[in-house]
């Protein structure tokens, strides 16, 4: 049995880790692992591979950065030849990203089966672009694999056959659970005794002067009562200063490698973030997560783990904040199949 992974992005590697973990022990199953090259930087994509023990691609794309039309129009043309060659009995994609719906695409139109690992996720907001690459995957593919059963219910609501749905739990988790000892053991010396960590970068937050402007004067708030850890994404940066900000007092740092960014999560007295896999990470961890969107794709984290959605409004990140200084956060439970042995059960349902 062939089984073709496709990668990309950042938020790919830590996914596509225990799938690809779990499938080895499968003496039948022959993989093969593409990069897109979606992401290039070293800290970004590199460094992810070496910490989460990601063999090196078979296949490099190198397609690098553009707009959204040029980039996943680069990656089909580039990744229809592999498929061709390769043949493989299946390609799993991951997540949401630009590479996810670009290799569906080429797949559904070659007959290739597609299995979509974290199928199912809505923000029913479709000014996000990764919205729409969910929308496209799912229906595309032949083998969704939800993390929660608000993921099932979507697909059901969008026509996908019951047969196709296989809820298998949350295989980002898989990555941190077994890296967490790891990190949890990292040299915490030149950490502030508490700190607020930082993330952001969806284009809605840092591709507009005001927007951006506003959430980093919140930031300086935040950094009244406790050090904020901001280790910040490319773009982010760039937009800093093409808008001529400054971060100020903010501690701005480089992307961190995963065991460095998950030891650090691990210790924090809050996150505020905009990413969509912080948010999970946050709620296994039992950290508190101020999101700074208006809409999440990923509800369980709100209805059952910690994490708040405070949008673009200053008055609720400084309402919730207090309540995390004054020790009365919101609490929350590890969704049910968030465990670790997510990649285990989809290894199992393709293979045995
Ligand atoms: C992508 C994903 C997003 C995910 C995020 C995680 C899509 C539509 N978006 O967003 O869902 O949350 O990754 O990071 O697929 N850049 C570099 N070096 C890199 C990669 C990017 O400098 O290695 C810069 C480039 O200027 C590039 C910009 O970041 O144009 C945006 O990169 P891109 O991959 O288009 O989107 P992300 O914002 O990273």
């Amino acid at each position: 049995m062939k089984v073709l992974h496709v990668v990309g992005a950042r938020p790919n590697f830590m996914k596509v880790a225990p799938v690809l973990n779990a499938l080895k022990s499968r003496k039948h199953v022959v993989q093969t692992l593409v990069h897109t090259g979606q992401h290039y930087d070293a800290n970004m994509s590199e460094v992810f591979f070496e910490q989460l023990c990601i063999p090196a691609p078979d296949v490099s794309l190198s397609v690098g950065s553009g707009t959204h039309a040029r980039q996943t129009a680069e990656i089909m043309t580039r990744f229809e030849p592999v498929v061709l060659e390769r043949r493989p009995d299946i390609v799993l994609v991951y997540g949401d990203v630009n590479s996810t719906v670009a290799a569906a695409l080429v797949c559904a139109k070659l007959g290739i089966r597609v299995g979509h690992v974290e199928a199912g996720l809505r923000s029913f907001d479709r000014s996000m672009p990764e919205e729409i690459n969910r929308l496209v995957t799912d229906q595309l593919a032949d083998a969704l694999y939800t993390p929660s059963e608000d993921g099932d219910r979507n697909l059901q609501r969008e026509g996908i056959a019951p047969e196709k749905i296989f809820r298998v739990g949350n295989v980002m988790i898989d990555s941190l659970v077994r890296l967490l000892p790891l990190a949890q053991r990292q040299n915490k010396n030149s950490l502030p005794e508490r700190y607020a960590l930082v993330t952001l970068h969806r284009p809605a937050n840092v591709d507009d002067g005001a927007a951006l402007k506003s959430i980093l004067q919140s930031l300086f708030e935040v950094n009244r009562d406790l050090s904020v850890i901001f280790p910040a994404h490319p773009r982010t940066r760039q937009r800093i200063s093409d808008f001529g900000l400054n971060a100020g007092q903010l501690r701005l740092v480089d992307p961190l490698p995963y065991i460095d960014f998950l030891g650090l999560q691990s210790r924090a007295a809050v996150v505020i973030t905009d990413s969509g896999g912080i948010q999970e990470e946050t709620t296994y961890l039992g950290i508190p997560c101020l999101t700074l969107r208006e809409n999440t794709e990923r509800p369980v984290t709100v209805s059952l783990g910690t994490n708040v959605l405070v949008g673009r409004d200053p008055d609720k990140l400084r309402s919730e904040l207090l309540l995390v200084l004054a020790g009365k956060a919101k609490k929350g439970t590890v969704p049910p199949l968030w465990d670790g042995h997510a990649g285990e059960r989809i290894a199992s349902l393709l293979a045995d």
